[in-house]
């Protein structure tokens, strides 16, 4: 018997700087896909897959996040004084006591953000997400945790989400090793960090969701720093391959880089497109934005 996951860590504490000037003043977690931030996605996904105790690494400037899960009462007053729908706010009401916050006060890398809700996740097996890894399921599937969680009631021990990319984006990532496949899952022989593309051992990156059991918390408490002088996850991660069950899942789904600003205009478009109450026009919008660039430029 696997115990189940029932707690999930978000780091948020990073500035965002790649996003500037838009992160100034809001955490680029709150940047919204069409009209839900990134951080809701994220909580989604974690409630499907039955994850009830979100955990936030926060840092300086990011308490907003944390208010887009807290009621707002004049807001609700005054919706509910107009009559309005309010079950739009539906997704961001947390049940009492399951939105936790730590702060992560200098930026040493994920690793130590991770190492930092130590004290909350405890003795349990828990969820990492990283909500710039903005991951889709299919229509009519389910999202990439429940698919994990689903993968981890089989073979517990430990589960990374991966995927292919092409080669040459290998070293901005966590690469496996892969070993023996079996449909979905892959035994993982090996982990490193953002390694130079002739040492790449695939192209199998990590992307963003992670399966963890609580040893990972003592790992992380001497590991050295690592790629870009920071404490790595996947360094960590790495040196349990071998003691515990090690696996990678290949996410059913479709999954948008929202660290990067061309991922996320992909995502913004791909999600709007396949709105039913906006689809429709956004692809007549598109169409007639293109046609009129292919008219200056004279295609
Ligand atoms: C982090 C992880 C890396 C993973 C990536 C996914 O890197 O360290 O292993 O592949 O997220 O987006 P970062 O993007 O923080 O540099």
């Amino acid at each position: 018997m696997t115990k189940p996951i029932k707690k999930a860590v978000f780091p948020v504490a990073g500035l965002g700087t790649r996003f500037l000037p838009a992160t100034k003043a809001i955490p680029k977690e709150l940047l919204p896909v069409v009209d839900r931030p990134l951080i809701q996605y994220a909580v989604d996904e974690a409630r499907e897959a039955g994850i009830e105790q979100m955990i936030f690494v926060t840092g300086r400037g990011k308490t907003a996040i944390v208010e887009h899960f807290d009621v707002a009462y004049e807001l609700e007053d005054t919706m509910s004084e107009r009559g309005k729908d309010m079950s739009v706010l539906n997704p961001t009401r947390a049940t009492p006591g399951d939105i936790i916050t730590v702060r992560q006060q200098v930026p040493m890398g994920l690793g130590h953000a991770i190492w930092c809700a130590r004290a909350i996740v405890g003795e349990e097996p828990f969820a990492i997400f990283l909500p710039d890894e903005l991951m889709i399921g299919k229509p009519g599937g389910t999202g990439c945790m429940k698919q994990m969680v689903e993968a981890y009631e089989r073979v517990g021990g430990n589960l990374i989400s991966v995927l292919e990319v092409p080669m040459e984006e290998v070293p901005s990532y966590g690469v496996i090793d892969p070993g023996a496949a079996n449909g979905a899952l892959t035994e993982v022989k090996g982990l490193v960090e953002k390694p130079p593309l002739a040492e790449a051992p695939s192209n199998k990156i990590v992307s963003g969701r992670y399966i963890l059991q609580p040893e990972v918390m003592r790992t992380l408490e001497s590991q050295e720093k690592g790629a870009g002088g920071e404490i790595q996850l996947t360094d960590a991660m790495a040196k349990m391959i071998g003691d515990q069950p090690f696996h990678a899942v290949t996410f059913d789904g479709n999954r948008y880089d929202c660290g990067s600003k061309l991922g996320f205009v992909e995502a913004t478009l791909a999600l709007a497109l396949e709105r039913e109450d906006m689809g429709e026009d956004v692809r007549a919008m598109a169409q007639r934005l293109l046609g009129q660039k292919e008219l200056v430029s004279g295609r």
